[in-house]
């Protein structure tokens, strides 16, 4: 679409704004820049979709300077890349890189594809991703709406649709005031101003470089766009899991099918999570279960994970000194090292602060 009159100017003031404010963010380059490593783009990209700047922070750190090119990334072990992304969450997203490093690294002779349409061909890379990568790192003009445009952009137009319906308009007035230029600075200054300025909750408009264009400003409360259909309830279950704690210090864990929620994760043995409210132990033993449960929320439940601990001397489990499914008695010193998703590392920690493994008899 052509941009001008309105749309252009809303373009080039908050590029004007980005010059002086842009984040450095460690993935970035200086605004105007085209020295963009396309590696480093997507991996912040994939990793930021439903994740924090600030949490997204090390981790970034960590993966770079371990696997500096996508090549390196796509040699590693699948377990590797799982424990590394512990406590990120969302784990299909680790998968979903690992297939598509591999489908660059091989299919593509390390080179990403430079347009949107390429890189939506990519496993796992879906129309966010493909637009962010192509507008970002090849400075391709593509309309890259992630939930802080969609904030920064229902507010200029004032769109009063509730989402999700409003979706498709956001996205016609999103690629209306997209520029053919600098389109990754474009879509990058609009995030930084969601995130700064343009905040979900009290945002600044006093100080805000596109007051002058914005429509929700005039309204009674600017901070009400974008609508939100009434929230459906979280629904809560009830779930149990099991710390089995050897007296050689070691803890026994499985690794969850790769299937289904934190799939291909390491986790301490757990049960279907469907409120039972006489579990069944993965083995007969005396069971301490933890005074508090873990709580938890995933995007589509909360969840109370009810721990039961036991402790149990080297031999006394079975014939093979194992408790029943495939698992790995790990040490407790290193359970850092595990790669344990956050729900599990919480329930270790409870079980390690109750002590129920000290109380050795
Ligand atoms: N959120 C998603 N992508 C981002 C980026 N490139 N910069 C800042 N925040 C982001």
């Amino acid at each position: 679409m052509r941009v001008e009159g309105r749309e252009s100017k809303i373009a080039q003031r908050l590029l004007a704004h980005y010059d002086v404010h842009a984040r450095r963010l460690p993935w970035r380059a200086p605004p105007g820049s085209n020295a963009t490593d396309p590696y480093r783009v997507w991996l912040s990209e994939v990793m930021l979709q439903q994740t924090t700047v600030a949490a997204v922070g090390p981790y970034f750190a960590a993966f770079t300077a371990r696997w500096p090119t996508v090549e390196a990334l796509a040699a590693t072990q699948d377990a590797d890349l799982m424990a590394a992304w512990a406590g990120l969450g969302y784990y299909a997203r680790a998968r979903n890189l690992l297939a598509c490093a591999r489908a660059v690294a091989n299919g593509h002779g390390g080179r990403f594809p430079d347009t949107e349409e390429g890189l939506r061909a990519l496993p796992g890379v879906g129309a966010y991703t493909a637009a962010a990568v192509a507008a970002i790192a090849f400075g391709r003009r593509a309309v890259v709406v992630d939930a802080n445009v969609e904030r920064v952009v229902a507010r200029l137009f004032a769109i009063a649709t509730p989402l999700p319906a409003a979706r498709p308009a956001i996205r016609a007035a999103a690629d209306s005031i997209t520029p053919d230029a600098r389109a990754g600075d474009f879509a990058q200054a609009m995030m930084d101003l969601g995130a700064t300025i343009c905040t979900s909750r009290n945002p600044a408009c006093g100080i805000c470089p596109l007051r002058q264009d914005c429509d929700a400003v005039w309204t009674a409360d600017p901070a009400a766009y974008p609508v939100k259909a009434a929230k459906k309830v979280r629904p809560h279950r009830m779930g149990d899991a099991w710390w089995i704690e050897r007296s050689d210090g070691h803890v026994w864990l499985v690794r969850r099918p790769d299937k289904g929620l934190l799939g291909g994760m390491r986790a301490l043995p757990s049960g279907a999570w469907s409120d039972d409210p006489d579990p069944t132990p993965p083995f007969a033993a005396r069971w301490t279960t933890l005074a508090e449960p873990v709580a938890h929320v995933f995007t589509h439940f909360s969840l109370a994970l009810r721990v039961h601990a036991t402790h149990v001397g080297i031999g006394h489990v079975g014939l093979d000194d194992s408790p029943p499914g495939d698992g790995e008695w790990w040490p407790i010193a290193a359970l850092d090292d595990a790669g344990l998703p956050t729900l599990f590392a919480k329930a270790a920690q409870m079980a390690m602060k109750e002590g129920i493994g000290d109380a050795r008899h």
